[in-house]
């Protein structure tokens, strides 16, 4: 009889996530006459902007005559995307990343779950603690996290790396030597971002050891602070051990289109082997390419238009982000994030738990956020809003924690 994949066994269930939505759905039928505010979900709010619309509908009746339709996409992404990344995302801001060296996606998540696929089983993973959970995931459901340990709610193989306050939220560099390095800046949740020079210091670390940094720069867009690295291979080195993420999700409003793409520099060799090579056969056999609609999109929001359009985009979820921080710190709450980053990050007061905090706001203020402990132990004690609503609504969300709190 056929066996099973049993490390997805080992995968506790979102217990966390599924009560939350279980909770808020409770709550909601039970005050019909209550507005709830939800500033949990990762998901944008706003709609596409004029130039990405006007690019889709162009490139649909493109695909409704004979003459310019376009069937299966090149594996690796059309050359029209991936010179605009490379000129844009990288060259205007002296990174030397050529168009083939960029890989095309329907997005950052699938890029961030498959990419451990080209390394060893056995290979060391580490991540920060607290994470976004599809790095730990999807090493755990590839064999690579030993067992799930109730106690410290962690997997036993993997290195988590502590962030902490006193630290700013970035992690040190660890004591066991990883293999793969998932490093996330913007972060999410914490909304941290890291300086240069401490970047070059885990590329440094990673060209000694050996080891691969997967950056992911998801959040890339909303770093407003000078000098805050937009890409890893801002660093000197960085190609020679570092693959990047990218995504249009939370820049310009994606996360229903689906565009993301990896760099994979062609320098960067373990064992001898080209990392570029071995993406590019794995895409080549499992993956048929984003829609050429959606890379038209893609196209579009490099243009002068679109590129003001996903600035007013950010614009907007920023000012959000700067209500909710200075809100909550004027209502007497340690708060961090929220500058260079959707997130802001908040202690629960009075020592309370992650979800004694979410059960009181909900009832409290019918305000919805998530639980720190969701993305790891070292969350437990903080907790999470977003600055994807509405302007009214995070207006409205705050007003309401400010009074609870006085
Ligand atoms: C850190 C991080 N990486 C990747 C993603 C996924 O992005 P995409 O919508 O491109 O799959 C998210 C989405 O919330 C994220 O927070």
């Amino acid at each position: 009889m056929v066996r099973i994949n049993d490390n997805y066994l080992k995968l506790p269930d979102s217990y966390l996530f599924s009560d939350i939505g279980r909770k808020v759905n409770a709550f909601i039928k039970e005050n019909p006459d209550k507005k709830v505010i939800r500033l949990g979900i990762g998901d944008v709010t706003r709609p596409l902007t004029p130039t990405i619309i006007k690019a889709l509908h162009e490139a649909v009746d493109e695909m409704g005559e004979a003459a310019t339709f376009k069937g299966y996409a090149p594996d690796l992404g059309y050359e029209f995307l991936r010179k605009a990344i490379s000129d844009n995302d990288y060259k205007a801001r002296g990174c030397d990343i050529e168009p083939d060296e960029i890989f095309v996606s329907d997005g950052a998540k699938c890029d961030c779950g498959n990419i451990q696929e080209i390394f060893a089983t056995d290979s060391r993973v580490a991540v920060c603690d607290p994470v976004y959970p599809v790095y730990v995931d999807s090493n755990v459901m590839a064999g690579r996290g030993g067992s799930y340990d109730e106690r410290s709610e962690g997997f036993t193989d993997i290195i988590y790396m502590p962030c902490l306050e006193e630290n700013d939220f970035v992690p040190q560099l660890p004591k066991e030597v990883p293999d793969l390095i998932y490093l996330c800046f913007p972060n999410n949740p914490t909304g941290t971002v890291i300086k240069k020079a401490d970047l070059q210091k885990w590329v440094d670390y990673a060209n000694e050891h050996g080891s691969v940094i997967i950056y992911d720069a998801a959040y890339e867009a909303y770093i407003r602070t000078e000098g805050v690295p937009h890409s890893v291979y801002e660093c000197t080195g960085a190609k020679s051990c570092a693959i990047e993420l990218h995504s249009f999700s939370k820049n310009a409003g994606f996360t229903g289109l689906r565009l993301g793409y990896a760099v994979i520099p062609k320098e960067l060799c373990r064992g001898g082997v080209s990392l570029h090579k071995l993406w590019a056969r794995r895409h080549g056999t499992k993956y048929n390419g984003a829609p050429y609609i959606v890379q038209r999109a893609g196209e579009a929001v490099y243009s002068p238009e679109g590129q003001a359009e996903i600035k007013g985009l950010v614009d907007y979820y920023m000012r959000n982000a700067s209500y909710i921080l200075d809100g909550l710190k004027d209502a007497g709450f340690s708060v961090s994030g929220g500058v260079d980053a959707p997130y802001i990050w908040l202690k629960t007061p009075d020592g309370m738990t992650s979800r004694d905090f979410f059960d009181h706001l909900l009832k409290e203020a019918n305000v919805v956020g998530t639980p720190g402990s969701g993305f790891g132990p070292h969350g437990e004690g903080y907790f999470r809003l977003t600055a994807f609503g509405s302007y009214e609504n995070t207006v409205e969300a705050v007003d309401r924690i400010k009074k609870l709190k006085n």
